[in-house]
């Protein structure tokens, strides 16, 4: 089976592992890098969210413009295991149940031929839609009982809970791994459980169900990946290190995490120091996977869109720079600017949806714009254009240290960026024309490049700070900087060296600087940009900064 995923791309289904890239299926096994938007379609109606605001094919569509290359598509267990859901209730008596008239006659209006479908037909046209639209499709089986999730103690939270009982959840796995296996290619993944979590969580019934989930899965549709959580939200898979996930087969398995700042606290103490914490913790939790030769997918994190929260901005740097780093597979929360009805709200805004509340634009395009930077991958098999290199990647922003002139640089798109090599001696130079090297003039002043006759010609970077993403220093004249953005021209310069203090007010992101290995060149143009035509622009005018 074929998709194109772009013009310039055709990926062969079905995918694989291969160490801790996913790959697709050609006689090379490409990097494909999962970056998907969230589709909530497990709330209380049971039906995928936002179609009483835009037809399905126009949603699809704006999810590709976006630049995303695939949705994972939550699901409800009871869905696909009980009558009422799978055969008999269509879309408008499931709406009607619950009051949900305006949404009716918005179905009536945007999607007509779904609104009187059964549930289960209603997911399988979303399902196709994607396809048409060559979205690659993630089945999420996200709760069992239709609505929000999640709590310790609403019954659906792990094995043996009154909503997850482990046959019937096997039996729904199967179901809806056996409904896409011949019909739909562009499904290339299920994963088994969101979020396990609540006071009968432990590891010994992880193993247990989980392997079976898998197997069962794999039993019946082999061309799936299988995308495994861990226990206390999706956050916990430290128990992985002593002890194997064991299943018949190989080449399948990928570890799913989630990812909020609202989970703990950015502010009120040095960023730096929470930053390093965060990520330390990450790693020793499931980043470590990576290591053992695992996908590891962030198929959760997410920030409100309207830039306002300095909790989800400060985690989005943070989170921005690990991502690049590892060149993880991600998946953003959510695609959904509003909901039929969540809790007892009808119609509610949702702040961390990409689109607005009624589905029709970006909600924030320099968020946006941010994201994008991680879009494409950095590196991996059939991406080896040149030797594994550094790019100096900007957190905050979503861009990258670039040529502005011969000898200045500027912010601009990861697209081209300049890549780096990194001496012994902690000299930048350009990895491509290697005469060049980065000097720091006096500070205040942009940094430029000064051909490198010598090695004292040039300035040493040392990465300072908790972060480490702090890159100082030594002027001429004997002061110490930190590399940092002009914000009226984005001109790289030097600054004082912010928060050095740990002081919790200070905010040290403009310094904030990750130096990230890639393959990409940049001189050729970049045949695994996964990103559409449309979206190149889109991305284009609202980088015009
Ligand atoms: C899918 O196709 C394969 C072979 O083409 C067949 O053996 C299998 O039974 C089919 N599965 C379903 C669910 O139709
Ligand atoms: C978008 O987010 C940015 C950055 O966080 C913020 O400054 C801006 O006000 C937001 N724009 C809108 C339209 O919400």
């Amino acid at each position: 089976m074929f998709i194109i995923i772009n013009i310039n791309i055709t990926l062969a289904f079905p995918l694989s592992t291969d160490s801790r890239w996913i790959v697709d299926d050609g006689n090379k096994g490409r990097r494909v890098k999962l970056t998907c938007v969230n589709w909530p379609s497990h709330l209380e109606a049971a039906v995928a969210e936002g179609l009483s605001k835009q037809p399905l094919d126009s949603i699809a569509e704006k999810i590709v413009s976006m630049g995303f290359n695939c949705v994972r598509l939550t699901w409800p267990l009871y869905l696909a295991t009980d009558e009422t859901f799978s055969g008999v209730m269509t879309v408008r008596q499931s709406l009607r149940k619950f009051g949900l008239f305006e949404a009716i006659s918005g179905v009536q209006v945007h999607n007509p031929s779904i609104l009187d479908l059964p549930l289960i037909k209603a997911f399988q046209e979303v399902v196709s839609c994607l396809g048409r639209n060559r979205l690659m499709v993630i089945l999420d089986n996200h709760i069992s009982q239709p609505g929000w999730c999640c709590s310790d103690n609403d019954g659906n939270g792990f094995f043996g809970d009154k909503h997850l009982n482990p046959n019937l959840w096997i039996r729904g796995l199967k179901r809806m791994a056996s409904m896409f296996a011949n019909v739909s290619s562009n499904v290339v993944a299920m994963s088994l459980r969101n979020e396990l979590r609540g006071p009968k969580q432990n590891i010994k019934d992880w193993y247990k169900y989980m392997q079976e989930g898998a197997e069962a899965v794999h039993s019946v549709n082999q061309n799936i990946l299988i995308i495994v959580s861990g226990l206390n939200y999706a956050t916990d898979l430290s128990f992985l290190r002593d002890r194997p996930f064991q299943v018949s087969f190989r080449r399948k398995v990928v570890f799913e995490i989630h990812w909020y700042g609202f989970w703990s606290s950015w502010k009120g103490e040095d960023l730096n120091k929470i930053c390093r914490r965060e990520t330390e913790n990450i790693m020793r939790m499931s980043g470590f996977l990576l290591e053992k030769g695992f996908p590891l997918f962030v198929s959760e994190f997410g920030i409100d869109q309207r830039g306002s929260n300095v909790n989800d901005n400060r985690f989005l740097s943070c989170f921005m720079a690990l991502a690049a780093d590892l060149d993880v597979d991600w998946a953003i929360w959510t695609v959904a600017g509003s909901y039929y009805l969540r809790g007892k709200t009808i119609g509610p805004d949702e702040s961390y949806g990409v689109l607005d509340w009624s589905w029709s634009s970006i909600r924030n395009s320099t968020i946006l714009q941010m994201i994008s930077a991680i879009q494409s991958p950095f590196r991996g098999p059939g991406l080896m254009e040149t030797h594994p290199k550094k790019i100096i990647f900007h957190p905050s922003t979503g861009l990258c240290i670039v040529r502005k002139s011969l000898f200045q640089l500027k912010l601009g798109s990861c697209d081209k960026p300049e890549s780096w090599r990194v001496s012994s001696h902690r000299v930048l130079s350009l990895s491509e024309e290697q005469i060049f090297c980065l000097k720091a003039y006096e500070k205040g002043k942009s940094v430029k490049l000064r051909l490198f006759f010598f090695e004292f010609y040039c300035s040493k970077w040392k990465p300072l700070s908790g972060s480490n993403m702090q890159l100082s220093s030594i002027t001429k004249s004997g002061a110490s900087v930190c590399l940092d953005v002009d914000s009226d021209s984005n001109n790289i310069v030097t600054k004082s060296c912010k928060c050095l203090e740990g002081n919790s007010t200070c905010d040290p992101k403009s310094q904030w600087f990750k130096l990230v290995t890639s393959t990409r060149s940049r001189f050729k143009p970049n045949p695994f940009l996964q990103i559409s035509p449309y979206s190149k622009r889109f991305l284009q005018k609202s980088l015009s900064v």
